[in-house]
């Protein structure tokens, strides 16, 4: 729920709450106040009252069961006194609006005020005489002479003042009390869900400007402030990311520098020298000076072919290459492979084969370019590594449930158990004496770095004397 409307329901529901509960309290208030005073004095005064409003009502219908003359008997007026006067009521008899009799002496002005306010109001309704209340019931009369007779019932209310006011300031008490409270909880869930998450996201946030981005920014609090806590969170994954992949850029130039600088100098140098000789008249014959000007290039191609291997691997790093994935059955592309690559084996007299052993055609995911890239450096360098007359390269083509695997084995000089782990690292080269020095030793980098950038994965098991197995596993469509 946003903040706003939770705020405001909150408040609504703490005003409710504290009128609701204050209606309860008052009602308890008033059962127990019953208890303790017996049966109360508020109920005893109403019952008080109902019992004045029949009485007074029964003489009024006697009254009017009578002839008006009647009501002017002695007996009669003596009867009605009693009657009265046990009610704690008053009966006064008019006759053309001049009292004939009356049980208690009213002053002149109430009396036609009493007469005045009972013709016009139904009976059994209060009246105000001299400042107090009176319940009244009035009986009419019209006399055969013409007069006209009246006879009122008037009987004084009395409340109980005492109680009422007591009941009254009961409930204003609580009612302060109760919205005191409510507004304490209302302020107090706020601040458990506004105020402490917010005082913590700035923690966090000072933590951010002062370079330590590694402090986890928890999701609490609610409605937007949780917003907040997610958005501030994305914020430093983000923050992090990009200062590790500039600090991992930083890293790759510093390094890359240090080994251009380093690898690149033989070629170089030798490059200087050649050309150094020909300017200098060394190659004196025309051969001689084709030869040092042969060995110059290849040096120079060599020289190239590094910077783009360095170039390679570095956008790979970097992610700053595209792939285009497409579908491919896996034994036509490597039947591709070996056509590609079998003029080279057959002019260095090396052997290479291609063993089938999947049961169907398998299809992955692979781009076909950046990934001839992996099987042309496994093959060059099998082909490198190669110490027997008899130098052969079988790649095996094999399935588990979800994944193809790709074997590419030769019978060269192997691989040290010890480097084994370290071959697929930039630059690395097992055995730089007597391998071909000219190698950059990124060849496997750059495959390792292609084939997970096709989410599969690989490996290396050789022995040495006897042969490597590169193996690449991909996944099955
Ligand atoms: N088939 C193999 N047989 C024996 N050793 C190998 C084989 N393949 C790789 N190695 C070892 O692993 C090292 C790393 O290989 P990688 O292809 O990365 O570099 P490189 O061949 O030295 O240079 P580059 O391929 O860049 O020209 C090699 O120097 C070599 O010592
Ligand atoms: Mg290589």
């Amino acid at each position: 729920m946003h903040l706003t409307k939770r705020f405001f329901t909150m408040n609504a529901l703490a005003v409710l709450l504290s009128v609701g509960l204050t209606a309860l309290a008052v009602i308890i208030f008033v059962a127990v106040y019953a208890k303790i005073f017996g049966h109360g004095a508020d109920i005893d005064e109403l019952k008080h009252a109902f019992e004045v409003r029949t009485g007074i009502n029964e003489i009024k219908m006697n009254a009017q069961t009578m002839k008006f003359e009647q009501l002017l008997d002695k007996k009669y007026k003596e009867e009605l006194s009693a009657h009265v006067r046990a009610l704690d009521a008053n009966a006064v008899i008019f006759k053309n609006r001049e009292v004939v009799y009356s049980t208690r002496k009213f002053n002149d002005i109430d009396i036609e005020k009493s007469l005045v306010l009972s013709s016009n109001m139904p009976d059994q309704d209060t009246m105000e005489l001299d400042g107090k209340s009176y319940v009244f019931a009035r009986a009419d009369y019209k006399l055969e002479s013409g007069d006209t007779g009246v006879l009122l019932l008037l009987a004084q209310v009395k409340l109980k003042t005492d109680l009422y006011m007591l009941i009254g300031y009961f409930t204003i008490g609580v009612f302060i009390v109760l919205f005191l409270l409510m507004n304490f909880w209302v302020s107090y869930t706020f601040s458990q869900a506004i105020i402490l998450p917010v005082a913590r996201l700035k923690n966090a946030a000072v933590k951010i400007s002062e370079g330590d981005l590694n402090g986890e920014i928890a999701e609490e609090g609610e409605g937007e402030v949780r917003e907040l806590c997610r958005t501030l969170e994305i914020m430093r994954i983000k923050l992090k990311e990009s200062i590790y992949l500039q600090q991992k850029y930083d890293d790759n130039r510093t390094f890359l520098v240090s080994s251009i600088s380093h690898d690149l100098k033989t070629p170089v140098t030798s490059i200087i020298g050649y050309i150094g000789g020909i300017i200098d008249g060394v190659a004196k014959t025309p051969e001689k000076m084709d030869e040092y000007l042969e060995t110059a290039r290849t040096k120079a191609i060599l020289v190239n072919a590094m910077i783009d291997d360095l170039l390679l691997y570095s956008k790979l790093d970097l992610n700053h290459l595209p792939y285009h994935f497409e579908k491919v059955d896996l034994e036509s592309y490597f039947e591709d492979c070996v056509a590609d690559h079998k003029y080279e084996y057959d002019k260095a007299s090396l052997s290479l084969e291609l063993v089938n052993e999947l049961n169907e055609s398998v299809l992955v995911l692979i781009d076909r370019e950046r990934f001839r890239r992996v099987v042309q450096n496994i093959l060059d360098n099998a082909a490198a590594y190669v110490d027997k007359p008899n130098g052969m390269v079988v790649i095996i083509l094999r399935e588990t449930k979800k994944w193809a695997i790709i074997e590419i084995k030769d019978n060269g000089i192997g691989i040290p158990e010890s480097k084994l782990p370290h071959i697929f690292d930039r630059f690395y080269r097992a055995d730089s004496s007597r391998s071909n020095t000219e190698g950059s030793g990124l060849g496997l980098a750059i495959a390792k770095q292609i084939v997970e950038g096709h989410e599969g994965d690989i490996w290396a098991r050789s022995i040495v004397d006897e042969g490597t197995r590169i193996m690449i596993s991909l996944k099955k469509m």
